[in-house]
């Protein structure tokens, strides 16, 4: 991007800058001016360490790195049809066209044709087998990379496919038994199990739910840069959260070593998951392409191709049964949970895992059975995206305690109270974890007296009776997310942390910068540890060569991970910067103090940089790795039961809204929000986070729905055309963020809790709100039917059901 900056573009720049700056001296109350001035860098709310470079438009990016002499561009050829098998090919006829130098089918790959995370079930360039409309089948490399997609975009006449009819929906892929994965079954029985309690329950409730998928719309799409190094070895620029899955898919792609691969990401364009496995098939064909062309080749996705090639949130569809009490507590509960998963697994098994884990969300379920499905599509494969299936898993509790409210006429936030982890007891969930954390009792009591809901509830009936066309709604909703991965072993971060003569400091870690503010995070521990200036400490790309055997950067984990792992390597080396400072000047080495980038020692006070100078003289190292593995884990994947989770995050949202009743358009009036982000590492950030966060759920919840044609098995809402995301416009004119005060009761890194993904649950208050004004549009007589996304085509065919049950 050499182009001159439109002077415009640097006007929204600068004020944007200064609203960054202003949102983050608007939130460093007294309290944090003052931490700051004792010399604490944690708990400090600063801006982004990349915003300036942000908002100049001067952060690079894969696109932006400068091209290498010879570099050449690569276009995917996608399958035109859904499902089938590819009997013949004419790639003659590509060959032929302008520009182009090659056309790489799966016989071109020299080890394995796989890009499956977990399963191996994932073709990098189709096998024979067609498995969804947009599969890539072949690779297109040309000079530029307009001649590559203008060829790559006549695959339709190059392919011949015999074609069958594709299954699309969750529904089919159950019906047929047609599943990914093996289902899972996770039961808890108190008092004689889920069936025996809904049986003998004083009220039950039985329906089905729906609840849309979601794309990711990272604003940069996904990318890889392969380079071809000496020997044969390969360097990838890649955009993606996991550098060593790339590296170890390359590897095996090629047929290589891990040590002959290396791959580097200073920072996506956001990731939301989608580049957690994602980036691998892209990472894979422009590393092969490298490799067989000797020349750096360069994959850069086009939006529609990337809404047609790679999977997104999940859709679930929901099977309930409920018996429950005259207060509302739930007494027994039976669901299936069934997945599109699209046409392999990629992480549908643990989106399945998370999604059954966070069932419960924050309510004690003394009898319980969940039976999860994986439904295997001819669609793209679905994958991570914000809150990993925990979203689906708790929104399906939720719609059942605002329906059994309303079967029992009483306000929603009094049936999920009574249904809260208690303390001390009423506190095992279905997966014999004991909450030992909770504070969602404190969290909503706070939000619902400071949001003044029972006040505007009686308002919002009173405004009701008198509006037969506008109709308004409110609802309460909480959230406990858990912290970890559920699988162990990846609970575990390295980092490096070089001090150089001059006292500047260098942070390498295995985590991935997608915008949430991890580095600057890590980076604030770092010049926390060593007592110096934020400023002193830069952090550097991701490189598989500098920390090896990282795990995603995901499951909120970043800061809790590799945050400890960077303290521990920052006190290593502060450890023997005392010890020379005592031995040079006097006095016990654990006197020493490191603060405001000075160092006392022994009644002196000296520079940060002269200690560390008169360290490097004295032959003292000046660098160390650092290491953390989340203590106290424990799964077993068979029974669905252990300690999966460190901690829980909790938070709650109040949503108000209106509802058109005539065209089913909707306005989020006013949100306030609660948010446990333990002992906040940047308040700043971390607020950024849970807006940004209950924004992109709201999308999720609201106006984003992906429509695939049913005969066809075509996306056809694969552009921002057809694919409303959230705008700045849709923030509610009155939006009242806050953090909940209270430290992590776990030893987390200076007590913070993860903040990335458990915020996108909040937005359930959104579509509750919503359920809850179409419920008053037919006088609250009839349990709303709406699915999610509540588009306003949804919200009226509701409001018409309750309207014609309320008769
Ligand atoms: N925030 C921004 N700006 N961009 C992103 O891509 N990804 C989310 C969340 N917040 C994302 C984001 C997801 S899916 C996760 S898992 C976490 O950030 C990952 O980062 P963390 O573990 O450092 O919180
Ligand atoms: Mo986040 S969905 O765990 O990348």
């Amino acid at each position: 991007m050499n182009k001159p900056i439109d002077p415009r573009l640097l006007q929204n720049a600068e004020a944007f800058a200064d609203y960054a700056t202003n949102t983050a001296a608007r939130i460093d109350t007294g309290a944090e001016a003052k931490a700051h001035a004792q010399g604490a860098r944690v708990g400090i709310s600063r801006p982004h360490e990349s915003a300036a470079l942000h908002v100049s438009g001067e952060a690079t990016y894969i696109d932006d790195i400068p091209e290498l002499a010879g570099t050449l561009h690569c276009a995917l050829g996608l399958s035109p049809v859904a499902n089938g098998r590819l009997t013949a090919t004419s790639l003659d006829l590509i060959r032929a066209m302008p520009g182009v130098v090659d056309v790489l089918t799966a016989a071109d790959i020299p080890g394995s044709n796989d890009c499956g995370s977990i399963v191996h079930d994932d073709p990098i360039l189709c096998d024979g087998e067609i498995r969804f409309l947009g599969q890539p089948v072949f690779a297109v490399v040309a000079r530029t990379r307009d001649a590559a997609r203008r060829a790559a975009a006549r695959a339709k006449d190059a392919l011949t496919i015999e074609s069958a009819p594709p299954v699309l929906t969750p529904q089919q892929a159950h019906e047929k038994g047609q599943y990914v994965l093996p289902p899972m079954h996770l039961e808890r029985a108190t008092n004689g199990g889920a069936k025996a309690a809904i049986a003998a329950a004083p009220h039950r409730l039985k329906s089905t739910f729906d609840v849309g998928g979601q794309e990711q719309f990272y604003l940069e799409g996904q990318i890889s840069y392969a380079i071809p190094k000496e020997g044969g070895a390969m360097l990838v620029h890649c955009s993606t959260q996991h550098p060593s899955e790339m590296q170890h898919l390359v590897a095996h792609a090629l047929h290589l070593h891990a040590n002959e691969v290396q791959v580097e990401c200073r920072r996506m364009g956001g990731g939301f998951g989608g580049k957690e496995s994602q980036s691998g098939l892209f990472a894979c064909v422009a590393a092969i392409a490298a490799h067989k062309l000797k020349k750096p080749v360069k994959l850069r996705l086009d939006r529609d191709d990337d809404f047609m090639i790679t999977g997104r949130r999940h859709c679930f569809w929901y099977d309930y049964e409920v018996g429950y009490d005259d207060e509302g507590r739930v007494l027994g509960a039976e669901i299936t949970m069934v997945s599109r998963a699209g046409h392999s697994a990629d992480l549908s098994g643990p989106v399945m895992t998370r999604a059954m884990c966070h069932f419960d969300n924050a309510y004690w379920l003394p009898d319980v059975s969940m039976h999860g499905y994986s439904g295997k599509t001819n669609t793209q494969s679905n994958t991570a995206f914000r809150g990993f299936g925990g979203p689906q898993g708790a929104i399906a509790i939720e719609n059942i305690l605002d329906s059994i409210a309303r079967q029992l006429g009483k306000d929603p936030l009094d049936v999920r109270r009574v249904n809260f982890y208690g303390k001390g007891e009423r506190n095992v969930t279905p997966y014999q974890q004991v909450v030992t954390d909770n504070v969602v009792h404190e969290l909503v009591g706070q939000l619902e007296a400071s949001s003044d809901y029972r006040a505007r509830r009686e308002a919002i009936e009173a405004f009701n009776a008198g509006s037969p066309v506008l109709k308004r709604g409110i609802a309460l909703a909480p959230l406990k997310f858990g912290i970890s991965f559920n699988v162990k072993h990846f609970n575990q971060a390295g980092a490096l942390v070089h001090v150089y003569t001059d006292g500047s400091i260098l942070v390498n870690h295995g985590g991935t910068e997608m915008g949430q503010g991890l580095n600057t995070k890590v980076a604030q521990v770092v010049a926390h540890e060593l007592g110096v200036k934020f400023e002193c400490v830069r952090a550097t790309a991701t490189d598989t060569s500098k920390v090896a055997n990282t795990s995603a950067t995901a499951a909120s984990t970043g800061a809790d991970l590799n945050g400890k792992a960077a303290q521990d390597a920052a006190r290593q080396i502060r450890e023997r910067l005392a010890a020379c400072a005592a031995a040079r000047h006097g006095g016990k080495a654990e006197d020493v103090r490191f603060a405001n980038d000075k160092v006392e020692v022994n009644g002196r006070t000296l520079d940060f940089s002269t200690i560390v100078a008169e360290a490097y003289m004295d032959r003292v190292q000046l660098w160390s790795d650092g290491f953390y593995a989340t203590p106290g884990l424990s799964w077993d994947r068979d029974t669905m039961t252990g300690r999966p989770f460190y901690y829980y995050a909790y938070g709650a949202a109040v949503s108000e809204v209106v509802v058109d009743t005539l065209t089913g358009e909707w306005k989020l009036l006013r949100a306030d929000i609660l948010h446990d982000a333990g002992r906040s590492l940047n308040p700043a950030v971390d607020i950024g986070q849970v807006e940004g966060a209950f924004i992109q759920g709201m999308g999720w919840l609201t106006t984003e729905e992906l429509v695939w044609h049913p005969k066809s098995g075509m996306l056809t809402t694969h552009a921002p055309s057809t694919y409303k995301i959230p705008t700045a416009n849709d923030c509610p004119p009155v939006f009242n963020v806050q953090l909940f005060e209270g430290d992590n009761f776990e030893d987390s890194i200076h007590r913070s809790k993860a903040v990335g993904e458990p915020p996108l649950l909040l937005p359930f208050s959104v579509f509750y709100a919503i359920r809850d004004a179409v419920s008053a549009a037919g006088e609250h007589r009839a349990d709303p039917p709406l699915r999610a996304p509540a588009t306003s085509e949804a919200i009226l065919n509701a409001i018409t059901a309750v309207r014609s049950a309320a008769g």
